[in-house]
């Protein structure tokens, strides 16, 4: 049976592009809804350009009621009926509970080598910390921020001369690839790691 993902997001959205990209033909998932916490969020807009359903879950509307924000958000997924959900760039904080709920069904993507530098800054912390590589990571989520079984890790060797946005915009391209891997194979059940090549 074709798995139906849905996709949350904050930003631009080009991880969402990869992965939706990605479903066609063969590939054992399809998307079925795209949802942001951000209304004016460009990825909205790039998902309806491609045929999927989106919903904005406007976090601001809820002040700081987090709970009442991820009540709205359940609302949205439930209808959606989703076998996995992919957190692509989407920069809100759920709590605990929300997560667990979805343990087993939900992954995500941060740019950093996990467990190294969860959170935000990644790029500049590997910097500062004189890291000679870097790069990306999909894991599953759980109940702890950008922690849970790691499904995925692409790996560049840092320049000399990188910046935080030079190596976030080389980083990019193999968050690309990287993600759609592991979805086509956690799709399938297969939860063993994608590790690409060292890249420079
Ligand atoms: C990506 O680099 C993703 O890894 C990062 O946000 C960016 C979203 O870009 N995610 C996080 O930092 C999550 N903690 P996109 O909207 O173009 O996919």
């Amino acid at each position: 049976m074709t798995k139906r993902v849905a996709i949350l997001l904050s930003g631009g959205g080009s991880n969402m592009v990869a992965l939706a990209k990605s479903m066609t033909g063969d590939h054992p998932a399809r998307p079925v809804l795209v949802i942001s916490n951000d209304p004016q969020a460009g990825g909205l807009g790039k998902a309806q350009a491609m045929g999927i359903a989106t919903q904005a879950v406007d976090h601001k509307a809820f002040g700081k009621d987090r709970a009442r924000f991820e009540a709205a958000l359940q609302e949205a997924l439930l209808e959606a009926k989703p076998d996995i959900i992919c957190l692509a760039g989407f920069m809100r904080i759920l709590s605990p509970a929300f997560m667990g709920q979805w343990e087993g069904r939900m992954l995500n993507i941060h740019p950093s080598l996990l467990p190294k530098y969860k959170g935000l800054h990644t790029h500049k912390r590997a910097l500062e910390a004189g890291d000679q590589t870097h790069g990306c990571t999909v894991h599953e989520v759980t109940a702890m921020l950008d922690d849970g079984p790691i499904l995925g890790q692409a790996t560049i060797d840092v320049k000399p001369d990188d910046t935080p946005d030079s190596l976030a915009a080389r980083v990019l391209p193999f968050e690309h690839q990287l993600y759609p891997a592991v979805l086509q194979r956690y799709a399938k059940g297969d939860r063993t790691p994608v590790f690409l090549p060292t890249t420079s």
